[in-house]
């Protein structure tokens, strides 16, 4: 008898098991498109924890980077530090882990409880490397160290080892300051400007011109030839910088230009289209969403034209980019022309809840056009190619 229960016991035991890995395993999905606005689980059934994410295309594989986030109000601080995924189809993406993990060592910048945000990741050709840049802020100064961070690797998925963070171009003129408008700022300084006007005038460049420029948001951009830029808000978020990287990626050469001056962006996407240059960008209202910005250049370092507001839809949607903020436009393997522009839907109260939104890149009048699609997926580009 006693042996009968232990046997059937047995069988209880092994068909729950039975039962619940049947129901773990039929809980997970497999995505056959993207669906805007919804919980993005990766293969684990976990949602995607990926924000203010970055793609990396290594061979057929693309690998997705972003902030590790934690639940309630401080998971805007980096806890974890950066994460990495990677898919084939880019809808099913499996969690790589941790690239860039945060410093218990308090002597360290990289400490938990800094700030990390945006981080992007590319391949250095000649040194076999990866290279991760990212926005970084300081441990209990909020966002006022303003650093660009660096980490490298030899392996896509990391571990990426932690180089340094700091303020860019310190004692370095960029290309496109003339002396007159140097006079301007250097006038304008001792004016009482209000607050945002000295962005445009150059005041805050000259102000923080030996200890070198802020840089908060940014994005990285490789482009044919190797050559990589460094594209980030500076002068309290006033204007761009446009960096070029030196050939190992691992720090800024010195050339480097000023773009719109006081224009207020902030979040800078970059992708390159028929030999012109295209870049998508954000106004400056923090997590909350504000209309998108476009614009164009015949050169990295060259002059850029604004293009406007790339959203097409209602005028909420127009208003809000869809009730988010660009992070990455990435292409498409293996076809011509297509292009993804990456979003995040901010969640400030519960950053782990942050939701993204990626729709494919259009043109109108040859210029780039978003337009809202609740739900898509690849063979959009190829009936645009038809087309
Ligand atoms: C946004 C920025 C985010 C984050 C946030 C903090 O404007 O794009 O990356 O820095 O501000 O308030």
């Amino acid at each position: 008898m006693k042996s009968f229960n232990m046997g059937l016991n047995k069988s209880v035991l092994l068909l729950f098991t039975l039962l619940f890995s049947v129901s773990f395993i039929s809980a997970q999905k497999t995505y056959t498109s993207f669906k805007l606005g919804d919980i993005w689980e990766d293969t684990e059934g976990v949602h995607i924890n990926a924000h203010g994410g970055g793609m990396t295309i290594v061979g057929d594989t693309y690998y997705w980077f972003g902030e590790h986030k934690v639940a309630g109000g401080h998971g805007n601080q980096a806890w974890v530090g950066v994460g990495v995924y990677s898919s084939k189809d880019l809808y099913n993406w499996k969690n790589e882990g941790v690239a860039l993990a945060v410093k218990k060592d308090p002597a360290s910048l990289l400490i938990a409880g800094s700030v990390i945000e945006r981080p992007k990741v590319i391949y250095n050709k000649k040194t076999n490397k990866y290279v991760m840049w990212f926005h970084h802020e300081l441990k209990g100064q909020g966002y006022d160290a303003a650093l660009t961070g660096v980490a490298v690797s030899n392996h896509v998925t990391g571990p990426y080892e932690y180089l340094n963070s700091f303020r860019i171009h310190a004692n370095v003129w960029p290309q496109n300051f003339t002396e007159s408008q140097k006079e301007h700022a250097r006038k304008m300084s001792k004016e009482k400007l209000k607050w945002g006007e000295g962005s445009g005038h150059g005041v805050y460049f000259l102000r923080d011109f030996e200890v070198g420029q802020m840089s908060r948001d940014m994005t990285l951009f490789k482009d044919d030839d190797n050559t990589a830029y460094h594209i980030t808000a500076s002068e309290e978020n006033g204007t761009l910088i446009i960096s070029k990287l030196a050939d190992d990626y691992l720090s800024l050469s010195n050339e480097y230009i000023r773009v719109f001056p006081g224009g207020n962006n902030e979040a800078p996407a970059i992708f390159k289209q028929k030999g012109k240059y295209y870049m998508i960008t954000s106004g400056l209202t923090g997590w909350d969403p504000n209309p998108a910005r476009s614009a164009v250049a015949n050169e990295m370092l060259g002059t850029w034209e604004s293009l406007g507001n790339p959203v097409r839809g209602t005028e909420a949607e127009k208003k809000t980019t869809f009730r988010s903020q660009s992070t990455y436009v990435f292409p498409v393997i293996g076809k011509k022309n297509a292009f993804v522009f990456m979003a995040d839907r901010w969640n400030p109260s519960n950053a782990i809840d942050g939701r993204y939104l990626w729709l494919p890149i259009e043109f109108e009048n040859n210029k780039p056009i978003i337009k809202w699609f609740p739900e898509w997926d690849l063979n959009f580009f190829k009936l645009k190619t038809k087309n």
